[in-house]
């Protein structure tokens, strides 16, 4: 598709259940993603995260707002309709990617091309150039399982990608990764997005991803909460609540935790976290405009 004109999500909200049970996972949220643009969403577990991201791929009918993928609405679909624009416009990718292994790494990502009514020598030409692209075309003849987890993500991007959908959407598409492998595919990712023009919205606790992002949304209970409020833990890189958390001095700075654990941890040995120059900065995000408790020090200008 060539005529990509971005994603509008106006006044979303979705209850699970109802009466004493009733749970509203997401509460009128509203959001724009521009064509090229890469939106992370953060939030605690549970905040309405993989909620949110099913209903902008029209997996899961919003109780009440409209999302509207190029002036299309989806809420006005009829369910008959959904399957096909969702392989048209959307790229999905999951936490676990969901590859089939009963098929070559070529055919986990030609059957999704095959799927839109393309031919097979098609939809095999498709993948495969875009498998090269993404690093893996010694990779093609491959079972999924003979793949690496950087490789396996990789494929699944591939995947998403091959009918040139207007969204990629992603849930926590590195937390089966090393840090390493993961962010560099997200990285692609980004250059992806921003070469074609394409949308994309990735929810994540994974804190790393935050400097492939345009944008970082958190959510919690179902809302968008301003994250200016938000820190990095050194030791397993989550997003923390500063005002809620564990934190700790070292070298003139305060650094936020998760849990005790990982608090006790740092300080252990901070210096295994912390380098002497560089890293310290990254530990406070996104430090825009620091706040009053804000914990930069004289001289600390490296924060992003
Ligand atoms: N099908 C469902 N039926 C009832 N409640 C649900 C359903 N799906 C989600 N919920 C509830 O909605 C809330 C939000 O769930 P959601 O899966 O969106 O959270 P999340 O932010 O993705 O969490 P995590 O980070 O753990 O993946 C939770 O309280 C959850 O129990
Ligand atoms: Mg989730």
């Amino acid at each position: 598709m060539d005529d990509h004109k971005g994603l509008h999500v106006h006044r979303v909200t979705k209850r699970f259940g109802s009466g004493d049970t009733e749970v509203v996972a997401v509460r009128e949220v509203s959001l724009e993603v521009e064509p090229g643009e890469v939106v992370l969403i953060m939030g605690p577990s549970g905040s309405g995260k993989t909620t949110l991201l099913l209903m902008l791929g029209g997996l899961l009918k919003p109780t009440e707002g409209t999302i509207t993928l190029n002036d299309v609405e989806l809420s006005g679909l009829s369910e008959s309709k959904l399957p096909d624009v969702r392989l048209h416009h959307f790229g999905f990718i999951f936490q676990d990617f969901n590859l089939l292994s009963a098929l070559n790494v070529r055919d986990n990502v030609s059957l999704a091309a095959e799927l839109t009514g393309v031919g097979r020598k098609t939809a095999r030409q498709k993948a495969e150039s875009l498998l090269t692209e993404l690093g893996l075309g010694r990779r093609l003849r491959f079972p999924p399982e003979k793949l690496s987890g950087g490789e396996k993500q990789r494929v699944a991007i591939a995947r998403a990608l091959v009918n040139d959908p207007g969204l990629i959407l992603a849930d926590e598409p590195t937390a089966n990764l090393d840090s390493s492998h993961g962010h560099d595919t997200m990285r692609l990712l980004r250059e992806i997005a921003k070469g074609r023009g394409r949308s994309v919205v990735i929810v994540s606790h994974d804190a790393r991803i935050k400097d492939i992002a345009d944008r970082v949304l958190w959510l919690e209970d179902g809302q968008f909460k301003d994250v200016v409020e938000m820190a990095t833990d050194p030791v397993c890189g989550m997003a923390v609540e500063r005002e809620k958390v564990f934190s700790a001095q070292w070298a003139e700075r305060t650094f936020f935790f998760c849990s005790r654990g990982c608090s006790w941890e740092f300080q252990l040995s901070p210096e295994r976290f912390v380098g002497l120059e560089g890293h310290a900065a990254e530990a406070v995000w996104p430090a825009v405009e620091p706040q009053e408790h804000s914990v930069r020090t004289e001289g600390d200008n490296n924060a992003e």
